[in-house]
């Protein structure tokens, strides 16, 4: 049963001060969102480079309204940084957000868990007045009561006074701010209440009037949530891509049109039904690869999940497939790629669409070409010189034979038909996000297919 938390009296409402461990881009944000409400926060990361490029303000990721967080946090001294974990000690309430990255075999790999666990353990040692640790990173159910809080306690001792939450972030990439702002809902995984209470005055206390949705459950619900949320974001994907697919070939039907109409049903919701080149990003992929390795532990198969991630593999190479038919062998072909990283508004390419793709397209014998309005230095780390990187849009396109949208950029939205038409050598425009209207293509002499799209009127 769902239980929604009633806020504590007004009265009760302290500035508790915080410490966030791990300062990646969930970490990083949750404190700046925290200094921005007035808590006295630290931000704690072992990595000393990091700690000092973060001390000057950089926030070393592309997010919107991060730096001018952290550059205001640092400013009026509610933000600070450091290098040792002991300077969690004081906090109240200590977050830890660390790396839950893939192993080979899919599963997670809990080595920065476990390590925050003993160096905050050993930071809390003793310790007499009450912390509130919350566990913020990624976690299959069962390891924030059977990983996480015994390393703690074994680390800070029987006696220390600490009580535990495990709460997890659904915080998009590019909107990281705005989501911790303005959350759908927020989850707490506890053992019992008196281990809620803190947690949950602090994000009264945080959001002050505008009222948010708080669910209290066990830390085994928490933790399975997050995964749910994940698989079923990812699955709803899948699913439009393939209904998309099924549009391209039926005369007389578009796919956007389709998911807007089954998206009033309330049962459906209308959200993350875009049809595209697939998903990409460091979450969707790995965590259902996480949810599946832990289900295999149990003996249960997940043929949906499995599905969802064989239907996102193969997405992409639509792209490769219109090309193809268009212009027949892509050998010495030069296709231009708009936008590199996994989602606008993100420097992110974990993942990301566009390296996959590139490596088909150079597979097929093609030249390929990319432009990424932020992520053109991070693209190169991965696909080194084997592609060509341009810096304008227009720069990109000209002389290709085809151009993929692959990241829907607000930039590439603003280019006419008719900047195409003269920029190409072979006017074709390959819509993977859907940000061009085919009329106006059409009608300036560029072909242009989107997915989704139906190829032919029948
Ligand atoms: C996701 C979840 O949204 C977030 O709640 C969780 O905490 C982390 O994982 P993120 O990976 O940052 O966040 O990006 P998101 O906006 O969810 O997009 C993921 C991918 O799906 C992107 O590549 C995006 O282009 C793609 N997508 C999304 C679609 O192709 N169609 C859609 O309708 C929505």
């Amino acid at each position: 049963m769902i239980r929604v938390h009633e806020p504590p009296a007004a009265s009760t409402l302290g500035s508790q001060t915080i410490a966030v461990v791990g300062m990646g881009y969930v970490g990083l944000t949750t404190a700046a969102c925290l200094a921005r409400r007035h808590f006295k926060t630290v931000g704690i990361d072992k990595d000393k480079k990091r700690i000092g490029r973060l001390r000057n303000g950089e926030t070393l990721l592309h997010e919107p309204g991060l730096h001018a967080l952290v550059r205001d946090g640092l400013r009026s001294g509610s933000l600070r940084f450091s290098s040792t974990i002991q300077d969690a000690r004081p906090a109240d309430i200590i977050f830890v957000s660390v790396g839950t990255p893939s192993r080979r075999d899919e599963s997670i790999d809990l080595s920065q868990v476990r390590s925050a666990a003993r160096g905050l353990g050993a930071a809390l040692r003793n310790v007499e007045e009450k912390k509130t640790v919350v566990l913020r990173s990624t976690v299959v159910p069962g390891t924030t009561s059977g990983v996480f809080i015994p390393t703690v306690v074994e680390h800070a001792g029987k006696r220390a006074n600490i009580v535990f939450c495990y709460n997890p972030e659904f915080m998009a990439e590019g909107r990281a701010v705005q989501d911790t702002f303005h959350p759908d809902r927020i989850i707490i995984g506890a053992k019992n209440p008196e281990s809620w209470y803190g947690l949950a005055s602090l994000y009264h206390h945080f959001y002050g009037f505008e009222k948010q949705k708080m669910i209290m459950t066990t830390f085994a619900n928490a933790e399975m949530i997050k995964y749910a949320s994940n698989a079923f974001l990812a699955m709803k994907v899948s699913f439009i891509n393939q209904i998309a697919n099924l549009c391209s070939e039926t005369p007389g039907c578009d796919a956007q049109t389709v998911a807007e109409a089954i998206g009033l049903d309330k049962r459906i919701g209308g959200l993350f039904l875009r049809a595209g080149l697939g998903y990409g990003g460091s979450c969707l992929g790995k965590d259902m690869r996480a949810l599946r390795a832990y289900a295999k532990g149990k003996d249960i198969e997940l043929p949906l999940v499995d599905a969802t991630l064989v239907v996102n593999q193969a997405q992409r190479m639509v792209a490769v497939r219109y090309a193809e038919e268009q212009l027949g062998s892509l050998r010495g072909k030069r296709v231009a790629l708009l936008g590199l990283a996994f989602k606008p508004e993100t420097d992110d390419m974990r993942e990301a669409v566009s390296v996959r793709l590139a490596e088909a397209l150079l597979a097929k014998g093609a030249q390929v070409i990319g432009h990424d309005p932020v992520a053109n230095g991070n693209a190169r780390s991965l696909l080194g010189d084997r592609i060509a990187y341009a810096d304008s849009a227009e720069e990109c396109i000209s002389g290709s034979d085809c151009a993929i949208v692959v990241t829907e950029w607000d930039q590439f939205r603003r280019l006419a038909a008719r900047t195409f038409r003269r920029a190409m050598r072979h006017p074709l425009v390959i819509d993977g996000r859907r940000i061009y209207d085919p009329e106006k293509f059409g009608k300036a002499g560029v072909t242009l297919i989107a997915v989704g799209l139906a190829r032919s009127s029948g």
